[in-house]
């Protein structure tokens, strides 16, 4: 397996995609360099009364289409390739979305699972208060990621108001909703991403009903996009988290292992006592025999190590970047359809601007208004890609490309840059 670097993903996929555009170098350039990078050191008492430093990034990939707009990651192997390689998988997902939103991203180098409540609050008012220079409504709203969630972003944006000295709700999305969240963003991407397993499924008329699927991670976003397909009636029959993954031939009880994975916020898969179940590894749940699989935990876990191994017909990559590109060439050749990060996880960052959009405005949306707004959205993309991948007869990841590089590059030119 090639060393692995993500921001290396990013600039092959620009450099294939301008060319295939005709694009002369000097139209996209650009978009292989981040706009503005900033890495913060900052001391926190830990609840033992020691000082511990912490680092944290913030990158801007681009502003060009508006401000910048992106998670907060907090997990112990955070770095600043991942988050420039993240920043602008969020500058081509806002494009695709047709959102006026550039990419940028955040993370703090931290194990959230070793950390009591009061040490992640110190961390996340200390990380705001080293970013606060370049972030605001107008420029850069963060929102959560892997290892974040609404009690992150209400901290951020109490730090946030405190140094303004007056309220700023719209400065991060994804907040509670007492405090300007919107209704329907907790379920968002998750949501979108069984909008969008609908839409690739109807294309490749293969019925949801009985179909197998394999979900990995039961994060945010793993553990909705397995509750709302297990609902559609799809057959769920493996899930995973960092503590390895279960499985079960004539499907799993979704609704009882999220249940349990909710009772504590500790709590994880190996500790689920369902009947009936095998327990595998992450390594293998990828490579079952199954319909569907969705890797919604991390990067890079479909690589040239295993990617010909996997059995799935199709990936619907709710994570950001789980294929490599040397990945993606191998799935391809087996006919493996890969629905990319940038078309299927948007659903996050729509309703992040819906959200966003009620702040500025001081409204609260109705959760049926979120929910269909986000479905017209996710739709109206998933159309555009699909349409762009048939006119260049190209995969689905470089029909996204196309849709968004064209708008960005437009948008360069009519701006004069
Ligand atoms: N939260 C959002 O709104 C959002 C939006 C778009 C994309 N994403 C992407 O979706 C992915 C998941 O984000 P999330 O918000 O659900 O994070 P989360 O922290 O809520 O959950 C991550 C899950 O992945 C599991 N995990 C971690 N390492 C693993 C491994 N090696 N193997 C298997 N499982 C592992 C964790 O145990 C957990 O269940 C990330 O790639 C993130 O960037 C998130």
């Amino acid at each position: 397996m090639s060393k692995y670097n993500p921001y290396d993903n990013v600039i092959k996929t620009i450099e294939e995609v301008a060319t295939l555009l005709k694009y002369k170098p000097s139209e996209y350039e650009m978009l292989k360099h981040p706009e503005r990078e900033l890495k913060v050191s900052f001391p926190v008492t830990m609840d033992d009364g020691t000082l511990k430093v912490f680092e944290g990034f913030r990158v801007q990939h681009s502003t060009i289409r508006g401000p910048g707009k992106g998670g907060v990651r907090f997990h112990q192997d955070v770095n600043a390739d991942e988050v420039r390689a993240l920043s602008a998988w969020m500058t081509f997902k806002c494009a695709v979305a047709n959102i006026p939103y550039g990419g940028a991203k955040g993370g703090v180098v931290c194990d959230p699972m070793k950390l009591s409540d009061s040490e992640l609050n110190r961390i996340t008012r200390a990380f705001t208060n080293g970013i606060a220079p370049i972030i605001g409504p107008e420029r850069d709203i963060p929102a959560p990621d892997v290892g974040s969630n609404p009690q992150t972003m209400a901290w951020m944006m109490d730090a946030f108001s405190k140094l303004k000295g007056y309220t700023v709700n719209g400065v991060v999305t994804g907040k509670p909703v007492t405090l300007g969240g919107s209704l329907g963003r907790g379920d968002a991407t998750g949501r979108g991403v069984s909008f969008t397993v609908n839409n690739i499924f109807a294309k490749l008329n293969i019925p949801l009903k009985g179909t197998t699927a394999v979900v990995q991670g039961m994060g945010n976003v793993g553990s909705v996009s397995a509750r709302l397909i297990h609902e559609s009636g799809m057959k769920v029959i493996a899930v995973s988290d960092v503590s390895g993954a279960i499985y079960k031939e004539d499907g799993l009880n979704i609704p009882e292992i999220l249940e349990y994975l909710s009772k504590d916020k500790r709590n994880l898969l190996d500790g689920y006592k369902g009947e009936g179940l095998k327990r595998i590894s992450n390594e293998e749940l990828l490579e079952l025999d199954t319909t569907l699989l969705i890797p919604a935990a991390l990067e890079n876990q479909i690589n040239d190590g295993n990617a010909d191994r996997i059995k799935a017909k199709v990936v619907v990559e709710a994570a950001n970047g789980p294929c490599t590109v040397e990945a993606d060439e191998i799935l391809k050749k087996k006919g493996v359809v890969v629905v990319p990060d940038i078309l299927a996880n948007a659903g996050g960052v729509i309703v992040s601007y819906f959200e966003w959009v009620q702040n500025i405005q001081r409204l609260a949306w109705t959760e049926e208004r979120v929910n269909t707004e986000l479905k017209h959205l996710i739709d109206l993309a998933f159309e555009n890609v699909w349409n762009s991948a048939k006119e260049y007869d190209v995969a689905l990841r470089k029909g996204a490309y196309i849709v968004a590089i064209k708008r960005i590059v437009d948008s360069m030119k009519l701006r004069g840059v």
